[in-house]
């Protein structure tokens, strides 16, 4: 941790975490928590859970969890800095100023160094554009019918033909080679300096923050390439950016519009649909799904009408899917995309479009309909029982069916013979997949049984403690810090006694020593929520408890005998071996 963990902590009780996570996720009390749909993955029932006891959430369903700050370095995307600095002024703290170590100050100050000098590089491409030496790019702007408040607000800027005044400018406000070189904005080679980009109109690309992370430029006209974009950098990470989302994101609209590039995105802008988004040149990934999914759970790709948008459509549906945003597909016919259709058709047009946008699977159906000459029943067969086995994908019976009865409608195939060849082909296939996978259990299963016992019982013993501090009664004098002999579980079990001796556990503040160790952080969470013993009868809870009471200390005795150094220390720890096998630990 970089600032003094008395400041961290005070910055994390001044806010309630209720009252933050509630401003990104609907939250409904339960008992003494909160609940709500999990923002970090799919799902339909509430099982994400905001103690404001712990203060810390924990989804039961992926095994999200954490305390305030790391719900925004989550969903926000922050460094650690960031978030504490966020929350901090929510609560009016003053953070102090020099208190990060060597290393972690060194990654900030070039973070912010980087977010700087492409802010800087932001105005200057627009100031150009603004100015005489940018006319060409403003004409070209204009031209493509974008006014001047839609230019400023996509802060469209232009580069120069020189070929490093950026360069030149950004050594002027006093940055070196060195950190211009991390921008990705300049070429430092022996031969010369060069600025990436010139003669082009320029598209900066802005975080969900509004923050520039990187550029795309256009030539104007029919150079090559079309567009030229930042490599990836410290701040740029093109498989989790989309563009417009920043302000896509305060949309009122329940669905998000996807399309392929930056004048689409700015074109529908303009024409008032602000939720457009843009993965930019990069194919579709499930990082940018789970992002849409923080905001919604249904989109409409406005991909090109061309084969590869076609095939972008089919690659991305799956992927929206698997993270439980489910798409329809809009149909640009007989323009080429989002941006020449509006040009053409207008707004009121387009808006009708989306309305008759077509359900990704019967759009899937469509596409896989063009490879077979219906005229040939040979073919005709094979097509059908594509579909059928395609139909398949759907789990659940009743949707099942209500795409059965859908692709009948639309293909013209009768309905009943349509479900038989489905369910034919289903309990074929079932056998199949049963003979598969019977030997084994499921990766997730097997993974479970890994844990072993000692440690388990390691972990269960720490979260009762923490759910329960009437039970440190029941251990005194037989278990200390020491006897969780897992590395991990042991530095939580000091700060877990050390709380409790002081009488106030704290998990959250705990949880922050784990903060900057992602595997370490997510175990420790899960901890402070761990399974609990609720479903067992009081009698199976007394003796539940106080054997794994038993086997923890065991186990430490155990590993403490191999390790004694001497006889004398052998002969104590045989001593307590014996008398443990007479303790009773009652929890009456
Ligand atoms: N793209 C890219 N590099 C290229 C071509 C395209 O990165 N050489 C990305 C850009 O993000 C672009 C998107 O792919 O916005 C879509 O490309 P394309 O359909 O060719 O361009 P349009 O969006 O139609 O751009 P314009 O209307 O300006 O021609
Ligand atoms: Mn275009």
């Amino acid at each position: 941790m970089f600032y003094p963990e008395e400041i961290v902590e005070e910055v994390r009780m001044k806010n309630d975490i209720v009252d933050v996570i509630s401003g990104y996720v609907k939250l409904q009390k339960k008992g003494s928590s909160y609940f709500g749909l999990c923002p970090f993955h799919n799902e339909k029932s509430p099982s994400f859970s905001v103690s404001p006891g712990k203060q810390m959430y924990y989804c039961f369903g992926c095994g999200a969890g954490g305390n305030a700050i790391t719900f925004l370095m989550d969903y926000e995307n922050y460094s650690f800095p960031e978030a504490l600095k966020v929350l901090a002024d929510r609560a009016g703290v003053v953070l102090p100023q020099e208190e990060m170590s060597g290393e972690a100050r060194a990654q900030a100050d070039l973070r912010a160094a980087l977010l700087e000098i492409n802010k800087l590089a932001a105005n200057y491409f627009y100031y150009q554009l603004k100015h005489p030496q940018g006319r060409q790019g403003y004409e070209y702007l204009r031209n493509r019918q974008l006014s001047d408040d839609t230019i400023r607000r996509f802060g469209l800027g232009f580069a120069n033909k020189t070929s490093d005044d950026l360069y030149r400018y950004l050594r002027g406000k006093g940055y070196g080679d060195l950190i211009l070189k991390e921008t990705g904005l300049v070429t430092i080679e022996e031969r010369g300096t060069h600025d990436k980009f010139w003669n082009r109109v320029m598209f900066p690309i802005m975080d969900v923050n509004n923050r520039v992370i990187g550029f795309g430029g256009r030539v104007m006209g029919d150079g090559m390439p079309k567009y030229l974009n930042s490599p990836e950098t410290k701040l740029f990470d093109k498989s989790r950016n989309l563009y417009g989302l920043n302000y896509a994101r305060t949309s009122r609209e329940k669905y998000m519009l996807i399309c392929e590039g930056y004048m689409d995105v700015i074109a529908m802008h303009q024409a008032g649909f602000t939720n457009a988004v843009a993965s930019l040149g990069t194919a579709f990934t499930i990082q940018h799904a789970s992002l849409i999914r923080r905001y919604t759970d249904q989109v409409v790709l406005t991909y090109d009408s061309d084969g590869a948008g076609v095939k972008a459509a089919l690659r991305a549906i799956p992927i929206l899917k698997e993270a439980g945003v489910s798409a329809k597909v809009l149909n640009m016919e007989p323009y080429k995309d989002p941006d020449e259709f509006i040009k053409n058709m207008g707004a009121e047009a387009f808006r009708e479009r989306i309305a008759q946008a077509k359900n990704s699977f019967l759009f899937e159906i469509d596409v896989l309909k063009r490879d077979f000459n219906l005229d040939d029943p040979e073919q005709k067969t094979r097509f059908y029982n594509r579909v059928a086995r395609k139909l398949l994908e759907f789990p659940e019976a009743l949707e099942r069916d209500n795409y059965i009865q859908a692709v009948a409608r639309e293909h013209f195939i009768n309905y009943q013979d349509l479900k038989q060849l489905v369910n034919r082909l289903g309990s074929r296939l079932g056998q199949v997949l049963q003979t598969e996978t019977q030997p084994g259990t499921s990766y997730r299963e097997k993974k479970k049984e890994k844990e072993d016992g000692t440690k388990r019982s390691q972990r269960l013993l720490l979260t009762w403690l923490i759910e329960d501090p009437c039970l440190f009664d029941k251990i005194e004098g037989i278990i200390t810090p020491e006897d969780f002999r897992e590395e991990l579980y042991h530095q939580v079990a000091q700060m877990v006694f050390e709380g409790h001796a002081r009488g106030e556990v704290n998990p959250a503040g705990i949880l922050n020593h784990f903060i900057n160790d992602q595997e370490q952080y997510k175990v420790v969470a899960g901890l402070f929520h761990g399974e609990l013993k609720e479903s067992l009868s009081n009698e199976e809870q007394k003796k539940a408890f106080s054997e794994t009471v038993l086997k923890v200390k065991k186990n430490s005795l155990d590993e403490a005998s191999r390790r004694a150094a001497d006889i004398a220390e052998l002969q104590e720890i045989i001593k307590a071996q014996s008398a443990l096998k007479t303790l009773n630990i009652s929890i009456d």
